[in-house]
């Protein structure tokens, strides 16, 4: 639904997207992740063909975002990163105006406005002027205003930036039912929210794709945690003649009795039974024995580590 290749964007001297290529199948849910100024905004401007690339390219719905503009719009809806919207104009007015703007088939426009301002909660402040709405209401029309063509693919570029914890809240369950029959992009800092609708991230930092895979596969990556009263090099021999296990690694210990370690398994399998077997067989008592799934949180450190924007 999304190819994009090689795609690099310069402003003057400013190397702002570095070749970044990815894809993006019907019906994914994408965290666009990365630190201030990593290019998330960039690449999302590029992608709806508000800025031309560099080089590279892009495309979406099949539609090359370079020469056919007009198409790639018609096939996506964008919130962007500054709504901008028409302060002096009612909501109701404004999404009309949208509407017939984009596109909209006449007959559809009404169905369509009552759907939009009805999904986006905008019903009580239809005919409010703009201007005088909160941040997290025009964020709300910047979003109906997205949906307005019922667009098969959306790019959200942090769409609950500002909103209160209830309206994140309706915002991400917005955006959970849209994934029944869109492709979203949604680029966050807010990493539950991440784990809470998509099914994939894409992390880039100082332009560059630094890790794009499965959710479900990143939080697979598993280390078993062990305390255990006894010698730490006879705990460690015998721990990496064990069946299954990658890696030992010696952790720091608040005790001088305790051998404490990290360790990393082949394929992520739970081997703590097995562990527990092998240690307390040898009269060997446990302080603790976990195992801790790497959270999206860590990963994102350790992927964007040392990549931190200076700007
Ligand atoms: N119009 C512009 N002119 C010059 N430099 C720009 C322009 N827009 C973005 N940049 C630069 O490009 C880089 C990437 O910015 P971008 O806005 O894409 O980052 P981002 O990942 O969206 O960051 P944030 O999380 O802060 O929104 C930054 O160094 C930024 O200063
Ligand atoms: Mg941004």
């Amino acid at each position: 639904m999304i190819e994009v290749q090689q795609l690099t964007k310069y402003f003057g001297a400013v190397l702002a997207v570095d070749h970044v290529s990815f894809a993006i199948d019907r019906g994914a849910i994408v965290g666009f992740l990365g630190p201030n100024g990593a290019g998330k905004s960039t690449t999302m401007r590029i992608l709806t063909t508000y800025l031309p690339a560099t080089s590279g390219s892009a495309k979406v719905a099949g539609y090359d975002v370079r020469n056919q503009a007009m198409e790639v719009r018609q096939s996506l809806g964008y919130l962007p990163e500054n709504v901008p919207l028409y302060p002096e104009m009612r909501v109701d007015e404004y999404l009309q105006f949208r509407a017939k703007l984009k596109g909209v088939d006449r007959s559809q426009r009404k169905q369509r406005l009552h759907y939009c301002i009805d999904r986006c909660r905008l019903t009580g402040v239809q005919r409010r002027l703009i201007g005088t709405l909160s941040r997290g209401y025009r964020q709300r029309v910047g979003l109906a205003e997205a949906m307005i063509h019922d667009p098969p693919i959306l790019i959200l570029d942090e769409p609950t930036a500002g909103l209160d914890p209830n309206q994140q809240q309706d915002t991400l369950g917005l955006i959970r039912e849209l994934r029944e029959n869109h492709t979203i992009i949604l680029s966050t800092h807010i990493l539950p929210e991440v784990e809470e609708v998509c099914a994939q991230v894409i992390i880039i930092a100082q332009g560059r794709v630094v890790l794009q895979d499965a959710l479900d596969q990143l939080t697979k990556d598993s280390e078993i945690l062990i305390e255990v009263r006894a010698d730490r090099a006879e705990v460690e021999s015998v721990l990496k003649t064990m069946n299954g296990v990658a890696q030992v690694n010696p952790q720091a210990a608040d005790d001088p009795g305790l051998a404490s370690f990290s360790i990393v398994t082949v394929d992520q399998q739970d081997l703590r039974e097995p562990i527990s077997r092998q240690l307390t067989q040898r009269g060997w008592t446990f302080r603790r024995l976990d195992l801790r799934r790497r959270t999206l949180r860590e990963h994102f450190v350790a992927a964007t580590m040392g990549r931190r924007s200076t700007n």
